[in-house]
């Protein structure tokens, strides 16, 4: 009987320092979290020696598990050598090739600290590049963490309003009204209503930012014929189409945009291009990317930060990057092959209604045959019971050994056949669980 006594034990003393114990709202877990301790190739120990097969990855950014030997090198290095300093290094040239090499909507980059921030950063170039104000979100897109972009992330269905122009629902109480006349949100794989609004909306759009991959975790696939329609609306009417590839860069050596044959304006990157350390970046054609030039005087966007591409971020990324090569990608996207298609027997062998999606390194398990191409049909799939079915299933498949989140298996580079195998069984186990439950 595997105990949970000093993660209990630490949330506990959590709660007398931070609001209700927690500093990051997406990993509230009943009745508290597990505590970890250390990490492992692909398994993750919490501190009252529990491991398990981390399928989170820290929210997909660990690409190469926990304690590989090259960045536990090249940090330790770095930070002998240079932590911080306001001269730039050669680190960052060096990491800034990598996706202008590979991704196509990529000219030219610059780094910052998170995700969150080259999506703000993004929003600024567009603006300053078409002269015009408003960003157009799918509903129910997550991109971080500012007031503009996480308005309508998980409005509830008394807040939808018309489906042909969804209200801009806000996040947290208190965003400003003026704020939110800023965004406009767009109904995913609509083709005729997105495009109505896009015309519509045409002379205030800066910009249209949408996952490509998918949104909310992997719940919902933007259609190609929909992300076509997007770059052909954008183009013509003079709006900067802008490929949110911090997850979803993942899939694949050129990026998701690679795979889908679609090139944007501008792509927000992060999490694995920092090597498991703290990072994001902003790449895009030449003719965007110039707003940041200081060749001709003031540029027409400004962006500094203490912490910008400091050297360990930036060296960790070029290492961990360097190690992503065709090669790794084909095994990656291998054992997510293995993994989807045994899932799927497990599902068949057990009579479970669901359906096992994604591709390359990541994977879902989603409980319920409805089908879910937008957020509203998500929204009420969940009200259906499918979050509580999914959430009692995570905890049952945890006790197996399993760390998952939302059904998501997020690969990474140590994992082995010998893994999936054992996963596959763990979830038949879970499964019969829940079955019985
Ligand atoms: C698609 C997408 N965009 C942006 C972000 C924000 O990145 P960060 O958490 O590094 O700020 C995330 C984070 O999960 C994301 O999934």
């Amino acid at each position: 009987m595997t105990t949970t006594a000093r993660s209990e034990a630490l949330f506990a003393e959590a709660r007398d320092v931070m609001p209700s114990g927690y500093t990051r709202h997406l990993v509230v877990a009943k009745p508290h979290p597990l505590y970890a301790a250390y990490g492992e190739g692909c398994r993750i120990v919490d501190v009252d020696g529990t491991s398990r097969i981390d399928y989170v990855n820290n929210f997909t950014a660990l690409i190469h598990g926990h304690a590989k030997a090259e960045t536990i090198e090249i940090i330790s290095a770095q930070a002998a050598r240079l932590l911080s300093a306001v001269l730039p290094t050669e680190w960052e040239v060096k990491l800034a090739q990598l996706p202008v090499d590979r991704i196509p909507g990529v000219d030219k980059v610059r780094f910052m600290n998170t995700g969150s921030e080259a999506v703000m950063l993004a929003v600024k170039a567009a603006r300053a590049f078409t002269g015009k104000s408003k960003i157009a979100k799918m509903e129910g897109g997550y991109h971080g963490q500012f007031d503009l972009i996480e308005a309508s992330f998980q409005p509830s269905p008394d807040q939808w309003g018309d489906p042909a122009r969804p209200n801009v629902v806000p996040h947290n109480v208190g965003t400003p009204r003026s704020l939110l006349d800023e965004l406009v949100i767009l109904p995913t794989n609509d083709i005729e209503r997105t495009r109505a609004r896009l015309r519509a909306e045409a002379d205030r759009l800066a910009a249209v930012i949408l996952d490509p991959y998918r949104l909310q975790m992997l719940m919902v696939q933007p259609r190609t014929d929909y992300l076509a329609m997007l770059r052909e609306e954008t183009t013509r009417l003079g709006i900067v189409l802008i490929f949110d590839e911090v997850i979803a860069l993942r899939t694949g050596y050129h990026g998701c945009q690679g795979n889908l044959g679609i090139t944007p304006d501008l792509t927000t990157m992060g999490k694995i291009i920092g090597g498991g350390m703290p990072i994001g970046a902003l790449g895009g054609s030449d003719e965007v990317m110039s707003v940041f030039d200081v060749d001709h005087g003031e540029p027409r966007v400004k962006h500094s930060g203490t912490f910008t591409a400091n050297p360990v971020s930036m060296a960790t990324g070029f290492v961990g990057m360097s190690l992503l090569t065709r090669d790794a990608f084909a095994d990656l996207a291998a054992k997510g092959d293995r993994l989807r298609e045994g899932l799927g027997r497990v599902l068949h062998d057990l009579k479970v209604p669901g359906r096992i999606e994604g591709s390359a390194s990541l994977t879902a398990l989603i409980l319920t045959h409805e089908p879910i191409t937008n957020y509203r049909e998500l929204a009420t799939a969940t009200s259906a019971g499918l979050v509580a079915r999914m959430q009692a299933w995570q905890t049952l498949a945890s006790a197996e050994g399993l760390l998952t989140m939302r059904g998501n298996f997020v690969g990474s580079t140590p994992m082995t056949n010998d893994d999936i195998d054992f996963t596959i069984e763990a979830v038949r186990r879970s499964l019969k669980r829940l079955q019985s439950a």
